[in-house]
Formats: structure tokens, sequence, C-alpha cells
């Protein structure tokens, strides 16, 4: 008989499958905002309480690696008040929370290029990313001036300055910003759009794909939950014959 041994089918999470790393598309902000009547950047203000929030909770039920996707290489092309807006509100999220992440456990990492950002905020990410190097509990990689493409290139060109005449799929990961984390299980975009705009596009060969409907500024504990369990109930085959 045809059995989906794996499934997840009593809608509660099974901890011992649990995804090791899980990336989100936080996306929807501005239209959150525009639905309220409220400025754009009124959603990336609460779409910061998202991701403390999801933070927090994929720490207290177990997940090792999360990747969150603040700022694409092509969200400079927005209005400049914006991309200040989004820089202000990153810079104090991590001046404010930055103790209680190291308390926490929290490793913080980046990918994207930091050194195009506002100098004030540049000082807070290598301020926090140093006072947390040591932290082994959960990983939170941000991606924030982002983009796989841009990423991919970096990483060829440093392999030619390294004098590197031939790459294996190792040595090419080691140039990427990932480095030392394991490639996402599961991609969440928020806000229904299906696609990954320049997302990780490397690491995410494998990922599961999950687009729910929710505005990031929604997606709270229990969106994560939900998450998770879509996950579980997929079937990853990694090219091989289902088993
Ligand atoms: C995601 O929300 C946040 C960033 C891209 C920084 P958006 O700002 O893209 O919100 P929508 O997609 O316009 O609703
Ligand atoms: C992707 O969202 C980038 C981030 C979430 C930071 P966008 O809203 O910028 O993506 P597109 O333009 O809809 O593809
Ligand atoms: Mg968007």
């Amino acid at each position: 008989m045809f059995k989906k041994k794996k499934e997840n089918k009593n809608n509660k999470i099974d901890f011992d499958r649990l995804p090791r790393h899980i990336a989100f598309i936080m996306d929807g902000n501005g239209r959150w905002a525009k639905g309220k009547g409220k400025l754009r950047t009124y959603g990336h203000k609460i779409g910061a309480d998202s991701l403390r929030i999801v933070i927090k909770h994929a720490q207290e039920l177990g997940i090792k690696v999360v990747s969150f996707y603040a700022f694409s290489t092509e969200n400079w092309n927005r209005p400049k008040d914006e991309v200040d807006e989004i820089f202000r509100i990153a810079c104090n999220l991590i001046k404010s929370k930055k103790e209680s992440m190291i308390k926490a456990n929290i490793q913080l990492i980046t990918s994207g290029d930091i050194s195009k950002l506002p100098k004030e905020l540049i000082g807070e990410i290598e301020d926090c990313i140093e006072k947390t190097k040591n932290n082994d509990g959960i990983v939170v990689n941000i991606a924030i001036n982002y983009g796989s493409r841009s990423e991919i290139l970096r990483a060829v060109n440093e392999i030619i300055k390294a004098g590197i005449k031939e790459v294996d799929e190792a040595t090419f990961r080691k140039y990427l910003y990932t480095t030392n984390l394991p490639d996402p299980d599961l991609v969440v975009r928020t806000s229904g759009e299906q696609r990954l705009s320049n997302f990780l596009m490397f690491q995410n060969a494998y990922a599961e794909l999950y687009f729910p409907k929710t505005y990031w500024p929604d997606f709270r504990e229990k969106e994560l939950e939900k998450a998770i369990i879509e996950f579980q109930n997929r079937d990853r085959r990694f090219g091989k014959i289902k088993g």
C-alpha cells in the first residue's frame, strides 16, 4: 500500500524532524501598512517586532539557524526616505537588543556587503557580531544589502584573486557569505508572492518553499509553527526515489 511514512498528520510539530535552517523572506510590510491606512515605514517598524518574535520562538522550538532577508541589493531602488528608515529601524533594533542577544546565547552574522550601509549601522552590526561570536545557541543570519548574484560573483572574484585554478563545491561554498551554515531546509516567503527575489539562490537549491499569504508584520509564533508543520508534511527526495 502507498503510505506516506513521514507525513506529519496530527498538526503538531515533530521535534525529531525540525528543519535545521529556516530562511525567511520578510515580505508584505508595505501592503500591511497600506491596508491599515498607514505609511509603508510603519509596516517595517512592526515587521521588526515579527523578526524579534520569530527569532525567540524559533530558538524555543530548537531551530539551529534562521536567516532573514532584510534588504536586497535591488531595494536601493526604493525612495531614499524609505531606505533610510529601514536602516534606522535595523540600527535601533540591534542597539536595543544587543544585550539580550548576548544573554540569550544568540549568534549574529550577516550576509551581504555591509560596507555600503550607514556608518552607525555598520558599527552596531560589527559590535554585535563581535560580542555574540562565541555564542553557540541559535545562529541569526541577517541578509542586508544582499543579493545572490553579487554574492556568487564576489565568490568567483575572490577565488580568482586567491589564484585558485579549479574549484569544487566545498571550496566554492567557503567564499559565500554563509560559509559555515547548513543550507536552508525551508524558505518561507510571506505575503503570497511566489519568488525568491535573488535570495540564497545557491544555498536554496534543495530547499522546500512555502508561501503563506500572511503579511510579515502578522507573521508570529503560530505562523512559524504552521510553517514547520507544512515542512514536515513535504516529501524530500533529493533526486532519489521515494522510500
Ligand atoms: C518587505 O516588505 C521589506 C523589505 C523589502 C525591506 P515590502 O516593503 O517589500 O512590502 P510590500 O511587498 O511592498 O508590501
Ligand atoms: C524581497 O522583497 C527583499 C526583502 C524581503 C528584503 P521585495 O519586496 O523587495 O521583492 P520583490 O521586489 O517583490 O521581488
Ligand atoms: Mg515586497
